[in-house]
């Protein structure tokens, strides 16, 4: 009962400090449910991004990772945007530092760069178009057959849309997402055995051999509105949990069952989970820590952002 109250007194306080601050909370759907509630936009890393370029008030708190309030400062380089927790950070950003991708396109300059949006500022100025795993196949598609693709930093995405668009052109860089890239298809089949009726549904982060056993593949929004909307009752969820929240509250009627990846038996990310409550309260209160970004970054990195939202 304490717990309780002391979340429902930060929740008022937050939305005392939201207000007073003129501010909008975004969250990524793989926020804690608690988060979740206060937000004014739930969303993928795309919906996000296209909300944060259309806020005209004057702070945006991001309740996601480092990358995605970037993403939303490059887009409104105006607005204060601060995050809870400055280490929430991503296994693929770690996995692909911007000096190395310039170290490529001096030994390849004819490759047109195309990032996923979990890269660093840094690594978006050296790009080309950026895509989201909502998007990627049609990214891809967009640049011309004959042009040869560097596709950065998710390996597991890379070699899907690869799949998908029977590019044969295309390199892909080396990295993954440390939550996705540890689904088993061993657990994965264990828990069809256990829930014969579900159907399995998954993130393109997934290694192939999950992907191949999913009968949904989506971004984090399309797969909980997939899941929401069709017939079926029961779905074996291949991504992080934190989509629980919006996969219930859209169909409380319906079965999810979350298999555990193999490094913690759990489905969380860290990075993303590092945000909480009082943090987000104390963010509101100090505007800190903030994005902040060179000037030249800012220029070069929007450009195949705006790229992206233009298709
Ligand atoms: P979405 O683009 O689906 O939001 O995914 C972002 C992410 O970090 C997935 O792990
Ligand atoms: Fe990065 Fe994976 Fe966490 Fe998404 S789930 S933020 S890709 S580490």
């Amino acid at each position: 009962m304490p717990a309780v109250s002391i979340h429902t007194s930060i929740a008022e306080e937050i939305l005392a400090l939201k207000k007073q601050r003129k501010a909008i909370i975004l969250a990524h759907h793989y926020q804690e449910s608690e988060i979740q509630e206060l937000a004014d936009v739930i969303g993928d890393s795309l919906e996000l991004a296209r909300k944060a370029k259309q806020f005209d008030g004057e702070v945006i708190v991001f309740c996601g990772v480092w990358f995605m309030a970037e993403t939303a400062k490059l887009l409104n380089p105006e607005r204060i945007v601060v995050v809870p927790d400055k280490n929430a950070g991503c296994s693929l950003v770690d996995s692909c530092p911007a000096d190395q991708v310039r170290a490529f396109k001096q030994r390849y300059p004819d490759h047109v760069i195309v990032s996923y949006i979990n890269t660093s500022a840094a690594v978006k100025a050296e790009s080309d178009i950026i895509c989201t795993s909502r998007n990627a196949v049609q990214v891809v598609n967009s640049i011309p057959a004959d042009k040869p693709i560097l596709f950065c930093p998710d390996i597991n995405l890379g070699n899907y849309v690869k799949q998908q668009t029977g590019r044969q052109n295309m390199k892909i860089w080396q990295g993954a997402c440390i939550v996705h890239a540890t689904f088993a298809a061993r657990k994965l089949t264990a828990a069809r055995l256990e829930h014969p009726t579900a159907l399995v549904a998954a993130h393109p982060e997934c290694p192939a051999e999950v992907l191949a056993m999913a009968d949904y593949i989506g971004s984090t929004s399309a797969l909980i509105e997939h899941c929401v909307k069709s017939d079926v009752s029961e779905w074996i969820i291949m991504t992080e949990s934190g989509v629980r929240h919006s996969l219930e509250k859209g169909a409380p009627s319906k079965k999810f069952y979350f298999v555990p990846n193999e490094n913690c038996n759990c489905s969380e990310c860290p990075y993303m989970r590092m945000n909480t409550l009082e943090k987000l309260r104390d963010c509101l209160e100090t505007l800190e820590p903030r994005l902040e970004l060179p000037a030249s970054i800012m220029e070069r990195a929007r450009l195949p952002i705006e790229r992206m939202l233009a298709l």
